[in-house]
């Protein structure tokens, strides 16, 4: 196959801006992450789902298996907002809920599924998971909607101005995380970290 990868990457790269917080719960331990792959999975109006595909080396990705519910969340890009925005962001995409509680510093209450609902974001969507796709290295979840709500209203976060007001140290963090993630994902796709 003789791709010209700096075309493809750039063809498909930004096509979902708005990042989402993803949030569940299983065996009595919540966690989440950040993704960038949340949309919406219906054309029947009266019948909504959402979607997310998530990577297998991702502990939510494990816990969104075993307990076949999320809640999809848009953070708030206003001004006033904009903090709690970013600690939700460094929050759930900095770190690993292998690694200890994501949660604890922050506020949410438990939605109709059981998992948090995150009060500092702007908007929120349950779901109980109704398909999934294996795709090697991930796991594309669709979910039937079944509970909606908008906290803050206002213009939804995209990922371009929110990269911005991110520290440095943050972004230097999150892209070290990012290296064993992506050897795990060759692993699975290639059978080897670098893709031989
Ligand atoms: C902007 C942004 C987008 C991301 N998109 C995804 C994604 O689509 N799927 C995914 O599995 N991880 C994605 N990540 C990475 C996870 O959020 C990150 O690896 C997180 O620490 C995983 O936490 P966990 O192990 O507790 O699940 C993204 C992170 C950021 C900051």
């Amino acid at each position: 196959m003789d791709v010209d990868l700096d075309t493809a990457n750039s063809v498909l790269s930004g096509l979902r801006p708005f990042p989402v917080a993803i949030t569940t719960i299983e065996g009595g331990f919540a966690n989440g992450l950040m993704s960038l792959s949340g949309g919406a999975a219906s054309i029947v109006p009266e019948a909504p789902r959402a979607t997310v595909s998530l990577t297998k080396y991702n502990k939510t990705h494990d816990m969104v298996s075993d307990s076949g519910i999320f809640v999809m969340h848009l953070l708030s890009a206003e001004e006033e907002y904009l903090d709690a925005s970013l600690h939700i962001l460094r929050t759930l995409g900095g770190s690993s809920g292998r690694d200890g509680d994501k949660m604890g510093t922050l506020r949410t209450r438990t939605g109709v599924t059981g998992a948090p609902v995150l009060l500092d974001a702007h908007s929120y969507v349950e779901a109980r998971v109704c398909a999934s796709l294996d795709v090697q290295e991930s796991t594309m979840f669709v979910g039937d909607v079944v509970a909606a709500g908008v906290l803050r209203g206002g213009e939804r976060l995209r990922v371009g101005p929110a990269w911005g007001r991110l520290p440095k140290e943050w972004i230097e963090q999150y892209e070290a995380n990012h290296v064993p993630q992506l050897e795990s994902a060759r692993r699975y796709r290639f059978g080897s970290p670098d893709g031989d």
